[in-house]
């Protein structure tokens, strides 16, 4: 059995080659450069531990891993339009680089040649991966959807927060798992708790993801500090700091949120310290991950071969990039 670590790495290698063809290289060129600025793979090299979990991995694993890298990154260039992010990985965003409209259609054709790595797969396990692939491709657009709804609400409750990160994020990482123990030959009582496992790590996963946004060190994270702030995005921080800050707090918070001042990233952050929201932070990645542990150990293999995904559980929630 391989290490998280060394599944990272193997996958990197094997993904780093190229995925679209040369012409036209205006809409080609976008897709590479994009590729090519790295990421963390988690999504593939959860596919192929879901696959590893229960038996040696097999050549289609590679194909299914890297359409979700593939789907993911696509996720990603539309993500950074609607959120209207300049960085990404350190550098420049699709968008911002070479244009909204391209990059429009380079997410597009990069979803496209996903299904095109899908289809190479043996067609016995095609219906079921297919079922998984598209219905969670649908709640990732869902959970974006919602997202965005939020910008402009601020009533939103924690519960809807948990819901619409559900969508947009952890349902994929819960799929890639699922995806890999089909491959794998899983039972389903096996193959389902996986998913809960995958699908609870991933609410912490985007718990995570808020507070780096908010507090990581922007040269590790790779994106623009404070961005989910300038956005009026609706994270576990914003509603945790609305819940418990004094009425004189909440009212300079509305009122940031409205007038959208040169100093508002340091002024919610000043608040959200103030608010205690690291201690939450860390209560509420704990519960999901205590949840997601318990569907790790109903899972009928011995528990040497569960190590990887306790390694990956331990990297993605307390990563700072
Ligand atoms: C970023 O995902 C989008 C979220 C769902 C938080 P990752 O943090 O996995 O991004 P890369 O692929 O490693 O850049
Ligand atoms: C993105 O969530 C989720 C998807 C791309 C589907 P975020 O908007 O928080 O991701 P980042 O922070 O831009 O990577
Ligand atoms: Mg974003
Ligand atoms: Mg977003
Ligand atoms: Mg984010």
């Amino acid at each position: 059995m391989k290490s998280f670590k060394e599944l990272v790495a193997e996958f990197a290698e094997k993904f780093d080659t190229p995925h679209f063809p040369q012409q036209p290289a205006s809409l080609y060129t976008p897709g590479d450069y994009f590729l090519t600025l790295g990421g963390k793979r988690i999504r593939p090299v959860m596919c192929l531990m879901g696959n590893e979990l229960f038996g040696e991995i097999i050549p289609d694993a590679w194909q299914v891993a890297t359409a979700v890298e593939l789907f993911h990154n696509f996720t990603l260039i539309h993500d950074d339009i609607m959120d209207k992010a300049p960085l990404r990985r350190g550098l420049q965003t699709v968008h911002t680089k070479y244009g909204e409209s391209t990059a429009l259609l380079t997410g597009d054709v990069m979803l496209i040649v996903a299904y095109e790595y899908l289809n190479k797969i043996n067609p016995a396990y095609l219906p079921k991966i297919l079922q998984l692939f598209n219905r969670t491709a649908k709640e990732v657009c869902e959970g974006q959807q919602l997202d965005m709804d939020f910008e402009k609400r601020d009533d939103v409750l924690l519960d809807e927060y948990i819901n619409m990160i559900q969508l947009k994020t952890s349902v994929l990482l819960a799929a890639s798992l699922q995806m890999g123990s089909v491959l794998g030959g899983a039972s389903e009582g096996n193959r389902n708790h996986l998913y809960e496992f995958g699908r609870n790590i991933g609410i912490a996963f985007q718990v995570q993801d808020d507070y780096l946004d908010a507090f990581g060190d922007p040269e590790k994270f790779g994106k623009d500090a404070g961005g989910d702030i300038r956005q009026n995005k609706k994270t576990f921080l914003l509603i945790h700091a609305l819940e418990i800050a004094s009425a004189s707090q909440k009212a300079e918070l509305y009122r940031l949120m409205k007038e959208n001042p040169g100093d508002k990233v340091e002024k919610v952050l000043q608040i959200f310290r103030d608010c205690n929201v690291d201690e939450w932070a860390k209560a509420l990645k704990q519960q999901y991950v205590d949840k997601a542990y318990h569907h790790l150990e109903a899972i009928a293999v011995v528990s040497a071969r569960k190590k990887p995904l306790e390694e990956l559980a331990a990297f993605l929630i307390e990563r700072d990039y």
